[in-house]
């Protein structure tokens, strides 16, 4: 079995080519080659923490794994971030445990990078302004994966916590060469955004409709659990809206959920998952005013297709150390 740390899983990625291996999982999941359930939650308030397994199988690519993630919100008290992953990988031929590899690298950068393959396949060819609202772990990971797929002249972003917003500019602008702008509220991140992230921890929505530019695609990332929001309902009843996992979707997205609750939607509002539209078995945008959302929760599929490719490269360029078990 081989076991490979967060510093070797970030040399092994390269962002271009995880963005294809995820669209693959993407087709894969959608087009009925994939088996995966919604993940099981375990909270733990004795322990004021949780746990989460995540399991999946692709058929195509022949990837069989199943990421483990903790939850601690007292976590950062100690200087560790509040949730930890780690991937385990199996062969499809025997179930035996191929690799074992830090998740939660993988967590930031699949997420990013299955964003930048929805922008590809959803925004407009010319995203010159990019708004983000939120500067924590995936802030970070989406500025350098967009980067990748999109020219951006402009970067605006607002966080609740301003500090969060300076440390991300200092890390980010020297290395992406874009100029990074602080702004005071989220109205002024989303104003003339031509394409636009949300990455908070907000209960509540702090993106309203009457803020977007025509045109806007939004890779909207952070509520994740059906109490928690960022968007509000109407914006959702704007725009054609595109999910990672329909299912996962209804389980799990407060932004969805509630809604579909308030009655500004219905399920049926959801036009497509991301698979489908890399499958081509459904158009992506209409027209160049058609406001596009990408929703997503995050699923298995992104984690075990990205274990698999940093395991294949680890295995090329000899990387990570042999255990046996
Ligand atoms: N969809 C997915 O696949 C996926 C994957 C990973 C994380 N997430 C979710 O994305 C979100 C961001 O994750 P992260 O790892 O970057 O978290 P993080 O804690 O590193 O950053 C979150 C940031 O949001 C800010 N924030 C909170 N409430 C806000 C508000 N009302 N207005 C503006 N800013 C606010 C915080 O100050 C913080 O800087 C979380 O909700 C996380 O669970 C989703």
């Amino acid at each position: 079995m081989l076991v490979l740390s967060e510093k070797e899983v970030r040399r092994l990625i390269d962002i271009e080519e995880l963005i294809q291996a995820l669209e693959r999982a993407h087709v894969q999941f959608s087009t009925g080659k994939a088996v995966m359930p919604v993940r099981l939650v375990v909270p733990l308030p004795e322990i004021k923490g949780r746990i989460t397994s995540m399991p999946a199988y692709l058929g195509a690519d022949k990837a069989l794994g199943m990421k483990v993630v903790t939850y601690f919100p007292e976590n950062p008290k100690q200087g560790l971030p509040t949730i930890l992953a780690t991937v385990f990988l199996y062969s499809t031929e025997t179930g035996k445990l191929l690799a074992v590899m830090d998740g939660t690298y993988i967590t930031s950068i699949r997420t990013a990078c299955v964003s930048a393959a929805a922008t590809r396949a959803l925004a407009n060819p010319e995203t010159p302004v990019l708004g983000i609202l939120g500067a924590g772990v995936q802030a970070r990971a989406h500025i350098r994966a967009l980067c990748r797929v999109r020219k951006i002249r402009a970067i605006k972003v607002y966080d609740l916590v301003e500090k969060s917003v300076q440390s991300l500019i200092q890390e980010l602008e020297p290395e992406v060469g874009i100029k990074i702008e602080p702004v005071k509220t989220a109205e002024a991140a989303v104003r003339n955004a031509d394409l636009l992230v949300t990455v908070t921890t907000a209960k509540e929505p702090i993106l309203s409709a009457d803020w977007l530019k025509p045109g806007v695609h939004i890779n909207a990332v952070g509520s994740h659990r059906p109490d928690l929001r960022e968007i509000d309902a109407a914006t959702f009843q704007r725009a054609k809206v595109v999910v990672d996992s329909r299912e996962a979707i209804m389980a799990e997205c407060g932004d969805i959920i509630l809604a579909i609750k308030e009655g500004a939607i219905t399920e049926d509002h959801i036009y497509a998952e991301i698979g489908e539209i890399l499958a081509g078995k459904k158009a992506g945008r209409k027209n160049a005013d058609e406001v596009t959302v990408y929703k997503c929760v995050g699923v298995a599929i992104q984690d075990v297709a990205a274990a698999q490719f940093v395991y294949r490269k680890a295995i090329e360029r000899k990387i990570g150390v042999n255990v046996e078990i």
